[in-house]
């Protein structure tokens, strides 16, 4: 019998799987549709310290191999996901939900931050330092004074469950500098990762970009994203405290994809572009093909092959 439990720091979950930020997450309904399907739990769209409307569409657009976006961070504002995640909570004690926020630009974390100290919420934090997506706002974990200067200011006064959403990273200096700066704080997780920043696709009919915002610019996610999002969970995973769990995120279509992301180190695995254009449905089919294959091998438990990649060296 195939058991899919897994922990984030010291909260349980009874699947791995569950929404990736910013898909079929906006609204409370959406996020009461998500609780109640076989995902281990669920995660807000990322919530801004105002709510914002975001860019202008056509904004998102599916390709033969995953999607493009630019959605600008549209959501209903930080005050509406923590009411949310604050009455979950309550209501479901023994689901732990994930909150995630964004700050468009350093000094918003720090308000963000305040305010779930503040509230009742006692669950994890994802703060995405990585949405490619806003005009004029660079992506924050790309640059490492400023994302230390965010961590510092945090950790003085943050005491609750956190973890950061980063980016794909390409250099594996990159990954060294990213993985010294992470370590020399109380994080529970990361979240790797964030869509491929800054790709572009086009109509051939009209010769024209598929969407709207920043000229055609967008964040990749889907299949084309799968062996980066590979990479980027095996090396955090080598170069991470063992405290520092790791959910993995991108290019999953398939139950293999998610046993893939575990096999690189994933404690969780979370559905994008796959859950936009599936449904709901996704989770549990990719549950039963994640249980096929571990049954295939012989496994009973995510610990049976969580980390234990094979290399040919
Ligand atoms: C339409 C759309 C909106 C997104 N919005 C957010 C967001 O608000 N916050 C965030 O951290 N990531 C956001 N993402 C990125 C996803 O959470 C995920 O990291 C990325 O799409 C890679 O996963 P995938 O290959 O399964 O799509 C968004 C992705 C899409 C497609």
């Amino acid at each position: 019998m195939v058991n899919l439990h897994t922990t984030i720091g010291s909260f349980g979950f009874d699947n791995v799987l569950m929404n990736a930020s910013g898909v079929r997450c906006m609204t409370a309904a959406d996020l009461d549709k998500l609780a109640d399907t076989v995902a281990g739990t669920l995660i807000t769209k990322s919530g801004t310290p105002e709510a914002r409307t975001g860019n202008p569409s056509p904004r998102a657009a599916g390709l033969p191999f995953g999607s493009i976006n630019s959605m600008g961070l549209p959501n209903l504002g930080i005050d509406y996901y923590i009411d949310y995640v604050e009455k979950f909570q309550e209501k479901h004690p023994d689901k732990p939900i994930f909150l995630s926020v964004a700050g468009l630009g350093p000094d918003d974390y720090h308000v963000i931050a305040k305010k779930i100290q503040a509230s009742n919420f006692t669950g994890p934090t994802e703060f995405n330092l990585s949405c490619p997506n806003v005009p004029g706002k660079p992506q924050i974990a790309y640059d490492i004074p400023t994302t230390r200067r965010i961590l510092d200011d945090m950790f003085s006064f943050f005491t609750k469950p956190a973890g950061i959403k980063l980016p794909p990273y390409f250099d594996l200096t990159q990954f060294d500098d990213m993985a010294a700066v992470l370590n020399d704080y109380p994080l529970t997780f990361i979240n790797s990762m964030n869509s491929i920043g800054n790709g572009m696709a086009i109509d051939p009919e009209t010769d024209t970009t598929l969407i709207k915002p920043k000229g055609g610019f967008g964040g990749i996610g889907g299949t084309y994203a799968k062996p980066i999002a590979l990479a980027n969970v095996r090396a955090f995973r080598l170069r991470l405290r063992p405290e520092i769990a790791i959910i993995g995120t991108g290019g999953v279509t398939s139950g293999r994809d998610v046993y893939d992301l575990i096999l690189c180190g994933a404690s969780m695995v979370q559905l994008g572009t796959v859950l936009g254009i599936e449904g709901l449905g996704v989770f549990q089919r990719l549950t039963e093909e994640l249980s096929a294959e571990m049954a295939k091998k012989g496994y009973t438990s995510i610990s049976d092959f969580q980390g234990k990649l094979k290399t040919l060296d």
